[in-house]
């Protein structure tokens, strides 16, 4: 395995940067912000051009974060409308269905804005205006991001729920950003099963305290129940307004979206992002860091309903007019060339995807890979969680031939877009670093007891970023307080990623994963105080602890210890019981992969439960436990390792 592989010359000469053009534009970009940005933010079209570029504040209790506040556009204009006369019959979105026999579809740019504006008319016969919240729970079809350019059109706000989570889930969200219209489908297949969605929607709003309508696409045509009023079909509808739909005059810092994410602690929040930031700063790192050249097809295998998919399925690549791919099914159906298939279908310039799926993949050979002609990839891309050294060289062996290069970028759905990655004509890359940082991101490292800046290479500590950059989140919907709490308090002056990392004797930067109770499976964060809290709602239950272990596939599993009500039977029925109620409770993304029954829990004196020492015995790393000295009952631990389910 090399550990470093410089660009090559050829992509060099012809990409958007090289090392030289990197090393001017980040020093420029940090040495003076606001006119690096004032210079940048004129990718998109305004309607009244910005005069104020950058007021930001880190500082805690007043942190504040607002970019070209006072320019107006439009981000469906800017993804759409501008790109009309010169490419309105450029293939915008290619469609390939779950069905790998099923007909892919090609939308143009002039037919996605045919279609944008229908469905926009519709919300607006629904009741839907300016800031109102508009909730999408979709599979990966087409009118998903319909939905999501009809909203910034008429200037209202969406919030996507991934189609694999739970009523309940959905009915939480619903409920927190108070929706007025939920939009589905009857059904969403995806590797060859289907999900009832407007069941699970009817289920939520059983439980909601919303009264939202609910807009239905018709994607497999299966029975479905109407409630006896507020549903409506979208086709009924759209028959009935005009295909005409003038784009709002809408504030750099109106509200695009809201996104719920996992935090260590609580309910997921819902992390904003506004209109004029978040869309210049998702296309330029869509350009930059994939090295996109008009004419590209790319791909981002991701849903929507995460933040890879709003950022680089569809605003970041629309606002660029580029041909973007939107994929509805899974890497493993039919069988494990999907993702190959396609790729050569389709002549897929560029390809970006989660190390989980690679290692997927890479469990099924090579030859599903070598089955498909791959010649067109340019660069290959990676984004979740760390991704490990093996993989890498896979991906770049097996699939890039060795010829594409690799981009591991790092970044969070709090930041909108890249923030730490490659590009590909200008970064030598080391296989499981994300390399260096994006133009005006400014990374540092911190002890994490004291929060003191750690200079000099090497260095580890915790990843803060000290500067803002246009694409940050600019609050936790209806809870301010909560996202200073959350990225501000505790180390002053810089945002906290949340995120553990190391920077090498290069100034390379390797993510060694979260430093706080957050986990990433298969790329999907989770708070373990999420799936804790499913579990101890279960009658059998008493308490709970949730850790992540590594795992193989997903990167991290979940391990959940269990201390059940007096008088419950430990048993194997029972785990399944209890898996299957997380699955429920939450989606099929939170369940747990081993379950431990505790007749005690790890605690100090104050009751506090030691994480680090459940954190060990789930990694089977029990002989370095640490002190345990300060524990109530010293000999719960015993137990615990003795009855630990992760024996390798
Ligand atoms: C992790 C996904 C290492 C990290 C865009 C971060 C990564 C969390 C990488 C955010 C990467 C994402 N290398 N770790 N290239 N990309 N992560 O909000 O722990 O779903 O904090 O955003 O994923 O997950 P989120």
């Amino acid at each position: 395995m090399k550990d470093s592989y410089e660009p090559n010359a050829e992509m060099a000469r012809a990409a958007h940067a090289d090392k030289a053009t990197y090393d001017r534009m980040y020093a420029e970009s940090v040495e003076d912000p606001a006119a690096f940005w004032a210079e940048h933010g004129k990718r998109l079209d305004w309607i009244k051009p910005f005069t104020r570029v950058k007021e930001t504040s880190f500082d805690f209790g007043n942190v504040s974060i607002r970019w070209f506040e006072d320019g107006t556009l439009n981000v469906a204009a800017n993804c759409i409308d501008r790109h009309l006369a010169e490419r309105g019959d450029q293939t915008a979105i290619i469609w390939e269905p779950d069905e790998a026999g099923d007909e892919a579809q090609h939308i143009s740019y002039r037919q996605l804005h045919a279609h944008v504006c229908k469905f926009a008319n519709v919300l607006k016969e629904l009741g839907v205006g300016r800031g109102d919240r508009v909730v999408l729970y979709l599979p990966m079809i087409p009118q998903a991001a319909y939905a999501m350019l009809a909203c910034a059109r008429i200037g209202a706000v969406h919030s996507i729920v991934f189609a694999g989570f739970s009523p309940d889930a959905l009915a939480n969200r619903i409920d927190d950003c108070q929706a007025k219209v939920v939009i589905t489908a009857d059904g969403a297949p995806r590797g060859g099963r289907v999900t009832n969605l407007k069941d699970n929607v009817n289920k939520a709003l059983v439980n909601s305290n919303e009264d939202p309508k609910v807009l239905i696409v018709k994607r497999t045509g299966q029975q479905i129940a109407f409630r006896a009023e507020g549903d409506y079909w979208l086709h009924e509808m759209e028959a009935q307004v005009s295909n005409d739909c003038p784009p709002e005059e809408m504030g750099a810092e109106d509200p695009l979206f809201i996104l719920y994410t996992s935090g260590s602690t609580g309910k997921p929040k819902g992390v904003v992002h506004t209109s004029g930031g978040y869309l210049a700063y998702a296309a330029m790192t869509h350009q930059y860091t994939f090295d996109y050249h008009d004419g590209d097809v790319f791909w981002c295998t991701a849903d929507v309903g995460w933040v890879t998919g709003h950022s680089y399925i569809v605003y970041g690549p629309l606002a660029n007019g580029a041909t973007t791919i939107m994929f509805e099914g899974v890497p493993t159906y039919p069988d494990a060339g999907r993702f190959w298939a396609v790729c050569e279908k389709h002549r897929v310039n560029q390809f970006y995807t989660a190390p989980t799926a690679i290692r997927a993949l890479m469990g099924k050979g090579t030859e599903p890979v070598e089955r498909y002609d791959l010649s067109d990839l340019k660069v290959l891309g990676t984004v979740g969680e760390p991704i490990n050294p093996e993989a890498w060289t896979w991906y770049n062996e097996v699939v890039g031939k060795g010829r594409v290069p690799i981009v591991d970028t790092w970044w969070q759905t709090e930041t909108g877009g890249h923030l730490i990655t490659p590009l590909p004509g200008a970064t030598a890359t080391k296989p499981g670093s994300a390399t260096l940082p994006f133009f005006g991101i400014r990374p540092v490292v911190l002890e994490a007891e004291s929060g003191k800046v750690v200079e000099g290479n090497p260095a580890e500590g915790v990843l803060a970023i000290a500067d803002s950059w246009p694409g940050q989140m600019r609050t936790v919907w209806g809870d301010h307080d909560r996202f200073e709490a959350t990225y501000f308090q505790q180390y002053k002056g810089y945002y906290f990623t949340g995120d553990g990392c190391r920077r090498d004797e290069d100034g390379y930067y390797w993510i060694t994963g979260r430093v706080d109770d957050v986990i990433n499976v298969s790329g999907h964060r989770m708070g373990t105080a999420e799936v804790e809290s499913a579990l101890v709602a279960h009658e059998k239950v008493a308490e709970a602890a949730v850790v992540g272990y590594p795992h193989d596939v997903k990167g991290q599993g979940i391990y959940a210890y269990v201390t059940l009500m007096g008088g419950q039977e430990p048993s194997d029925g029972l785990k399944k019981e209890l898996a299957d109620w997380v699955r429920q409770e939450i989606g099929p993304i939170a369940k747990p992969d081993l379950i431990q029954f505790a007749p005690g829990l790890p605690k100090t004196r104050s009751g506090k439960i030691m994480r680090r020492i459940l954190r060990k015995i789930a990694e089977n790393d029990y002989g370095a436990l640490g002190d345990t000295s300060t524990l109530a009952e010293p000999e719960v631990v015993d137990d615990l390792i003795e009855n630990r389910q992760n024996r390798r």
